[in-house]
């Protein structure tokens, strides 16, 4: 289940955005929170007993991250993974690369992946088939949003925050060209 789109403008005066054009903000920070909290309460719910390990997927994921761990009530372990997809020529193939593959054991311990966003879902798809040989006991994904535009995801999405609209957004840890990561909120570019 996902909330629905709140739309709101941008502040003029935010001393983040040093005048760079950001059209809209898309989704705000007490939207964003109250939604995290109850994705949080979802993950508890759902995992009811068993070692689980949230992997974030970096570095789009790092600040939803930290915000919904806070939120599950229940013991957990937290790591990361760093991925590369090679250029575009190799992407459609979906040739993805692990820059930093997680020490910890994934054997027989429920893994719930968290993303920034699902575009295409090819990076998820290589990842998810990479992470399932690990023979972990359970394999989710939680996305903070979805575009719904991928077709050839192999694997759902199990945890969704938003709905995405189809526009390029920033902030909450997503970037373009690594600038925005630290608004507050999600904004549109277009
Ligand atoms: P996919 O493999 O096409 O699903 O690409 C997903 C990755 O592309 C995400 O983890 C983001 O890093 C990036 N991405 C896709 N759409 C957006 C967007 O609207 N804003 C910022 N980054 C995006
Ligand atoms: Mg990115």
């Amino acid at each position: 289940m996902s909330a629905s789109l709140t739309e709101h403008s941008v502040p003029s005066e935010d001393p983040r955005l040093d005048g760079r054009a950001v059209k809209r903000i898309v989704y705000d920070a007490s939207a964003i929170n109250a939604r995290v909290q109850s994705l949080g309460e979802e993950i508890t719910a759902a995992y009811p007993d068993g070692d689980l390990l949230v992997l974030g997927l970096l570095k789009g994921s790092f600040i939803f991250l930290s915000d919904l761990v806070r939120h599950i009530a229940r013991p957990l372990q937290v790591d990361f993974l760093v991925a590369s997809s090679y250029g575009d020529a190799m992407e459609s193939s979906g040739v993805v690369r692990l820059l930093y593959d997680p020490e910890t054991e994934l054997e027989g311990k429920h893994i719930l992946l968290v993303e920034d966003i699902v575009d295409s879902g090819r990076t998820l798809n290589r990842l998810i088939e990479l992470l399932g040989e690990r023979k972990p006991k359970s394999l989710e994904i939680c996305a903070l949003l979805h575009k719904h535009i991928a077709t050839e995801l192999h694997h759902p999405t199990r945890f969704i925050g938003f709905d995405a609209p189809h526009e390029f957004l920033v902030g909450y840890g997503l970037d373009h060209a690594e600038n925005f990561r630290h608004l507050p909120y999600v904004a549109s570019l277009q």
